[in-house]
Parts: C-alpha cells; sequence; structure tokens
C-alpha cells in the first residue's frame, strides 16, 4: 500500500440524465485498483457555483458538449497527477485547484475536476478493499440519511404550470431507511393513482415526480397529503418539505414568478411561507428567498427560523466562504451540499464540518442531471448528514441512490 500511487487518469465524455453530456472519470493505481466517478449537472444552479466547463460548439450536443474538460484531464490533469505521487485527497484536491488557477474552477472546469477528485477516493477507497462510506466516515460515519424526496416537480425541472421546484415528502418516524423509502414509494404510487383519477397528467419531471398542471401551489400541497392520507399514513408521520428555488425568479430586488407571470416582494413570500406552514405539515423549505438577497434571508430567518428548517442552496452554493458569511449574517439554519457546486471531495468536506460546527444541519443532495453514480448515497454516511434529497423513487439515475443506501444499511 505504502508504494501504491496513481498510474492512470482518463476522462470521458459521458450523457446525463438528460441527454446532455457529462464528464466522467476513471484512476488506475500501482495495485490494479480503480476509481470511477461521473459529475452531475443542474439546471436551476446558482450564480455562485463553481463553473461547468462545456464546448459551446452549437454543432454538437447543442453547445453543450464535454470534449475540452475531457481533454484537461487526459492531460494537464493526468500528468499532475502521476507525477505527484501520492493518494492524499486533500493534497491531490489543493493541487487540483492550483492547477486549475481560477477563482471558480474555470479553466479546467469544476465538472472535470469534481469527477477525478471523486475518482481518486473511490481508487484509494477500492485498494483499501473499504467501501467509500467507510473510506470517507471511518467507523463513526453510520448514519442513514432520512430521505426528502421530490415527489412533484415544477419550476425549471417540469414543463407543467407550477412554479415551486420542488414538493418533497419527509418521513420523520421510521425504524430505518428501508421503512422510510417503502412509505416514500406507497405514498408516491399514491399520488399517481390519484392524478390519473382527477384526469391528470402523469409524466415526470427531470427528477421523477409527477409534473402535472395544477390550479395552485396549494392544489400540490393538498394532493401530496391526501396521497400521505390514502396510503395510510398520517401527517404526523410524512411532512412535507419545500424547494422553492427562487433564485431563478428574482430580478432587480423583485420575484417574478415566470409561470404564474406574478410579482411579489420577499415579505409577501415570507408571509406566504408562513400561512403554508400554517396549514400544512411543512418543516422544511429550501431557497425560499433568492441567493443574492441577504435582506430577504436574514427576515426569513428571523421570522421562521426557529420554527423550521430553512435551507441553503443557492445561497451557500456549498461554499465555504459563502457558508461563513451566511453563518455571520444568520442566514437560513441548513445547508445544502452538492459536491459539483465546488467542485472537490474535500472541499465539501470542508463545509459539511463548518455546518455542523456552526449547527446548521445537512442535506446532502443530486442534481437535476445525473447518473448511474452514487457518491452522494456514500457521502451522506460518510459525514452522518442525516437528510438527502436524491428525487422520487422513479427513474434509474435517482432509484440507483437509494440502491445504494439500502445496501449500506444492510452493511451497517
Ligand atoms: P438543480 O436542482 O440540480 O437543477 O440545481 C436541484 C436543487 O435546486 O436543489
Ligand atoms: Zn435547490
Amino acid at each position: 500500500m505504502t508504494n501504491n500511487r496513481i498510474i492512470k487518469v482518463e476522462g470521458f465524455q459521458l450523457m446525463d440524465s438528460r441527454s446532455n453530456p457529462t464528464v466522467g472519470a476513471r484512476v488506475t493505481l500501482s495495485d490494479g485498483s480503480v476509481g470511477f466517478a461521473i459529475a452531475p449537472s443542474g439546471a436551476s444552479t446558482g450564480e455562485f457555483e463553481a463553473h461547468e466547463k462545456r464546448d459551446g460548439d452549437n454543432g454538437k450536443y447543442c453547445g453543450k458538449g464535454v470534449l475540452s474538460a475531457v481533454e484537461g484531464i487526459n492531460n494537464e490533469i493526468a500528468t499532475e497527477l502521476i507525477k505527484l505521487n501520492t493518494l492524499n485527497q486533500r493534497k491531490i484536491d489543493e493541487h487540483l485547484i492550483k492547477l486549475d488557477g481560477t477563482a471558480n474552477k474555470s479553466r479546467l472546469g469544476a465538472n472535470a475536476i469534481l469527477a477525478v477528485s471523486l475518482a481518486v477516493a473511490k481508487a484509494a477507497a477500492a485498494s483499501y478493499n473499504l467501501p467509500l462510506y467507510r473510506y470517507l466516515g471511518g467507523i463513526s460515519g453510520v448514519k442513514l440519511p432520512r430521505p426528502m424526496m421530490n415527489i412533484l416537480n415544477g419550476g425549471a425541472h417540469a414543463s407543467n404550470n407550477i412554479d415551486i421546484q420542488e414538493f418533497m415528502i419527509i418521513p420523520v418516524n421510521s425504524c430505518c431507511f428501508s421503512e422510510s423509502l417503502r412509505k416514500c414509494s406507497e405514498i408516491y404510487h399514491t399520488l399517481g393513482k390519484l392524478l390519473k383519477e382527477q384526469g391528470k397528467a402523469t409524466g415526470v419531471g427531470d427528477e421523477g415526480g409527477f409534473a402535472p398542471d395544477l390550479g395552485s401551489d396549494e392544489e400540490a400541497i393538498e394532493l401530496i397529503v391526501e396521497a400521505i392520507n390514502k396510503a395510510g399514513y398520517t401527517t404526523d408521520e410524512i411532512k412535507i418539505g419545500l424547494d422553492v428555488a427562487s433564485s431563478e425568479w428574482y430580478k432587480n430586488g423583485e420575484y417574478l414568478l415566470p409561470k404564474r407571470n406574478k410579482k411579489m416582494t420577499a415579505e409577501e413570500l415570507i408571509k406566504y411561507y408562513e400561512m403554508l406552514i400554517e396549514k400544512y405539515p411543512i418543516i422544511s423549505i429550501e431557497d425560499g428567498v433568492a441567493e443574492e438577497d441577504w435582506n430577504g434571508w436574514r427576515e426569513l430567518t428571523k421570522v421562521l427560523g426557529d420554527k423550521l428548517q430553512l435551507v441553503g442552496d443557492d445561497l451557500f452554493v456549498t461554499n465555504t466562504a459563502r457558508l461563513k458569511k451566511g453563518i455571520a449574517e444568520s442566514a437560513g439554519n441548513a445547508i445544502l451540499i452538492k459536491p459539483n457546486q465546488i467542485g472537490t471531495l474535500t472541499e465539501t468536506l470542508d463545509v459539511i464540518e463548518l455546518a455542523k460546527e456552526a449547527g446548521y444541519s445537512v442535506v446532502v443532495s443530486h442534481r437535476s442531471g445525473e447518473s448511474e453514480d452514487t457518491t452522494i448515497a456514500d457521502l451522506a454516511v460518510a459525514v452522518n448528514a442525516g437528510q438527502i434529497k436524491t428525487g422520487a423513487p422513479c427513474r434509474t439515475d435517482r432509484v440507483a441512490k437509494y440502491n445504494r443506501l439500502l445496501v449500506i444499511e444492510s452493511e451497517i
């Protein structure tokens, strides 16, 4: 093991769940161990995320090719990592950041850097003969996350008329992950039946949740509550979470809900949430106000922070500097963790550590564009995140993460 080192780093242009190209990386060690990882990709991306490098050649894949990012892996990155002669993840990630040389990883691309960073960790885990969650979390990574399962899609993830991006169900008193998953799956099926009975569309959005046209956000929540009850559960055991993804609506200090063509101020949005949480069993709201609206975030947290989880996704973008600012400003009380928002594994682990120190809760998350890569399942267990967002129990890109968690549960 001591002489084990990286001997090969290869990049691949692969396909994501939205039929867009994405970056894969394979790292081979001198002892024959191999790590392979695929970068995901967002649709409602935060402005402050690390840069996703795309070719911009409109003749191919509508400009979304990633051949230049792959070339960076095969040449510069491969040369650097082979020369480095270490499996120390922190050192490797530091070198990748330095090699890129920009503040937001725009030269080599966060998609290329993340795929390599994760592939290195997987190769090292394989070389120690450890599952990834054990390699990353040691003996303390033991907690299976509670699913926050997005079963009704709107916003940028669906072509329906709903402005709120995600309506999630959250089982709160299950004995274990597999029981939570079963309850969510039953509710998902029941919701599908309900929609069918009412003559509504049962096609799904990017994260596998249903995406019908509905009269209002409240109608979506009411349908979900009905599905919870019809599936044989109560709202004491199954709660609701929303990802408003309101940065998508924010222009010139105002919120314009594009599908309903409605204007709202941050104050009006906060009042709206207050009304919703009075009426419905909502325990978590993500990106309730926009990534640049620090006043809105302070107010939102002042008004609702001790009543429910307020998750910063676009606000924090898995970035230690942004989270530090959020902590100082009392903005939110939870962070969404998406490794490709920041671009390396160790930076992801560092921001999780900071969140925990500050008493922020942690939700590990997929992106709307995904693949068969299941790293986030292992990551959630390794860091005892407690919560995971990885879509509906439908479409293999989402189900792969749930299946990985079922296997981890049986091992633990
Ligand atoms: P995205 O959506 O991957 O399209 O950014 C997920 C989210 O907003 O949580
Ligand atoms: Zn979000």
